[in-house]
């Protein structure tokens, strides 16, 4: 039978390298990680990480059984020479070539998934640039505590890559134009207690606002209201699963975002904007309900392109539950970080966080700026009553304000308003104040 083996993270900052072992026939599969001390300090220098990639390759060769009759595939990357060289001198027939398809898929997907439980959740499957930049951001974000994950051994980490500085990254990220991401909340655009029905005339409100701005490009992203949250509910989606039924139940909710997602996706039409949905189930794989991985290259292609991209919150594949269900403010906080969006709009239908229902309460302030300071004292104000939505809202509205906090980068802020007065988003888009509750890092 024929035996591939290939390696993941030579190429990356954070982590050590895993080697992947695959047996094409019987699709038989092991990984195991070259730890990342051998790839700091002297360890580096002397190049221990040869003859420890060969002791791992040999105890996976050992559970595998692999023969000497078997040719092995070895890819040619230089932290595999050890590997290759200790193989040939045990008579194996290896055959250095470049390895793609289902075992780089697999290495790399280990690798990240390992990434993710450093606390990097949004990293690219595909090796590059964006990976790359997106590991430097983590470590300067506490380099202190977190350099000891670093492949400190490299020649260019004092030098160069330890001194790196987020703003580089962000220069060449603004090449794009800063894209201005939209929220539109469920409970705005359906009738959240009528099981899948939407508000058409608010859609059509919302779209011909959206569809007006034409100074930054703009990414849409919908919540599930009464389509996708029904559903979600009722198969306890969020918890992962394998029966049948949930399974079944995954294809309904996923059928009902679809339903959403289209009427927006008309209603753009109607006005004569260019919009194309991406379906996020499509292009997320989840850690335990956190997004670990989103291929957002068709996303930025479009937005590129003038393109309005319009996602939802969705069901999404998951790598430790099986499946699980992905907030649309997960996303879009996910895609702020990537695409350096400078503002985050929240669409809702009153112009912002009050400490009582303003149509009912009088007296109910807005609250004007929430910081990680304020937001227990927030959450004790808006206890008694929250705006905008309502029974199970407390709680929601204080899931959003910690998926926002959680995801907020440092030159980011999300306003939490209503955007169908006629004039609003083009205030937001120029970077204007206007009648709002702001979240940001500082006051
Ligand atoms: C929920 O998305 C998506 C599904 C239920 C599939 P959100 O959590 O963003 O939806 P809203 O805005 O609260 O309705």
């Amino acid at each position: 039978m024929t035996i591939e083996l290939d390696d993941s993270g030579w190429g990356d900052p954070i982590g050590g390298v895993f080697i992947g072992v695959l047996r094409i026939e019987t699709n038989e599969y092991m990984v195991k990680e070259i730890e990342v001390t051998h790839f700091q300090g002297p360890n580096f220098t002397q190049k221990t990480f040869l003859t420890r990639g060969l002791e791992l390759v040999m105890e996976i060769f050992r559970c595998l059984q692999v023969t000497l009759d078997e040719p092995i595939h070895v890819c040619r990357g230089a932290v595999l020479d050890g590997v290759r060289e200790g193989l040939k001198a045990q008579n194996y027939q290896v055959i250095p070539t470049k390895i793609e398809g289902k075992l780089q898929e697999l290495v790399e997907a280990n690798f990240v998934e390992s990434l993710g439980r450093l606390g990097i959740s949004d990293i690219p499957l595909v090796s590059g640039k964006e990976r790359f930049f997106r590991q430097l951001e983590w470590i300067q974000e506490d380099l202190k505590n977190r350099e000891q994950y670093a492949k400190t051994g490299w020649k260019n980490w004092p030098t160069k890559i330890r001194n790196w500085k987020p703003k580089w990254r962000r220069k060449q990220q603004n090449l794009l134009g800063q894209p201005l991401i939209i929220k539109l909340g469920g409970s705005i655009i359906s009738d959240k207690t009528k099981r899948s029905k939407a508000r058409f005339d608010i859609i059509r409100q919302l779209v011909s606002e959206i569809a007006s701005i034409s100074s930054s490009p703009i990414i849409v992203i919908h919540g599930g209201g009464s389509f996708g949250h029904f559903p979600a509910k009722e198969y306890e989606l969020h918890r992962g699963g394998r029966s049948k039924r949930k399974r079944l139940g995954l294809t309904e909710t996923a059928l009902e975002m679809n339903r959403l997602t289209q009427y927006l996706i008309e209603a753009f039409h109607e006005v004569q904007k260019p919009a194309i949905p991406i379906h996020a189930s499509s292009v997320i794989v989840a850690l335990d309900g956190r997004i670990s991985h989103m291929d957002i290259e068709s996303l930025r292609e479009f937005l590129r392109q003038g393109f309005i991209p319009v996602l939802s919150g969705d069901v999404a594949a998951d790598t430790v539950t099986n499946f699980t269900i992905i907030s649309g403010d997960q996303i879009a906080m996910y895609l702020a970080r990537l695409l350096n969006a400078p503002r985050v709009v929240f669409a809702t239908d009153v112009d912002g966080l009050y400490t009582a229902d303003p149509k009912e309460a009088p007296n109910a302030k807005r609250i004007d700026v929430i910081t990680p300071d304020t937001l227990a004292q927030v959450f004790d104000e808006i206890a008694v009553g929250v705006a905008a939505e309502t029974a199970d809202v407390t709680e929601g509205m204080r899931g959003k304000l910690n998926e926002i906090f959680k995801g907020l980068p440092k030159n980011c802020e999300v306003l939490i308003t209503d955007i169908r007065k006629p004039g609003t988003l083009q205030r937001i888009a120029a970077g204007k104040s206007v009648p709002s509750t702001l979240l940001r890092h500082s006051s």
